[in-house]
């Protein structure tokens, strides 16, 4: 993993221990992204790609996208009824809209929350950041697709979403 610790350990060393939180706070509001935790929405949104965070989408996204998981980016997502209500709630709650806000603001910039949009890849910010990625490196067998993250961001999983 890359260090994000680090300069973290310096500011501890040099300012102590409530400086240390809040750099950890101002640096975390920027590129971390709290991953799935909970254990079914992590098994289920994270077999075919990367269990996207909750705070990456707000919350009328999420709703839409879980009902009607039979349709899912041309794929069939779906799972028992019971599982989905489940996995919607803690969708719903921790979206960039709802819980996850203080993460996921950022990412809803210039974005319509009741507009549902349905893809990360397409909110304005988020092309913002990747405008500079050149285009065989989308191609790249690596790579393939947007939706990739781990391909560029090897923390990812962990959250985090530096170069
Ligand atoms: C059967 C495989 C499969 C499962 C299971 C699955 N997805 Fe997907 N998902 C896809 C495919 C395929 C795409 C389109 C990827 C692409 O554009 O390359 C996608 C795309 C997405 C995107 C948009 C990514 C972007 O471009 O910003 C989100 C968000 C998403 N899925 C959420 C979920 C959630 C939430 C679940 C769990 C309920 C889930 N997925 C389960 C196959 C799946
Ligand atoms: C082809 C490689 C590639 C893929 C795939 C990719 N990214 Fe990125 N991403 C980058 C690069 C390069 C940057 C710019 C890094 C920088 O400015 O430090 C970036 C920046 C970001 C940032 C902003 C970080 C910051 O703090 O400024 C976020 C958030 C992010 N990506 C999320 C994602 C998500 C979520 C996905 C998958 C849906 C994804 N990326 C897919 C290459 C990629």
């Amino acid at each position: 993993m890359k260090f994000p610790l680090r300069p973290f350990a310096l500011s501890l060393l040099a300012l102590g221990f409530s400086a240390l939180v809040y750099t950890s706070a101002q640096a975390g509001g920027g590129h971390y992204y709290p991953p799935v935790k909970d254990p079914v929405v992590k098994e289920e949104c994270g077999s075919c790609h990367l269990a996207f965070p909750a705070a990456m989408l707000p919350a009328a996204s999420w709703q839409k996208m879980m009902g009607e998981l039979d349709r899912h980016f041309g794929d069939n997502a779906s799972v028992d009824p019971a599982i989905a209500k489940k996995i919607a709630a803690y969708l719903v709650a921790n979206a960039a809209d709802t819980g996850g806000s203080r993460y996921g603001a950022k990412l809803m910039r210039g974005v319509d929350p009741a507009s549902a949009p349905q893809r990360i890849t397409k909110l304005p910010k988020w092309v913002r950041e990747h405008r500079e990625v050149p285009d065989w490196e989308w191609r790249h067998k690596d790579v393939r697709t947007k939706a990739n993250c781990v391909a560029c961001h090897a923390d990812a999983e962990l959250g985090y979403y530096e170069d």
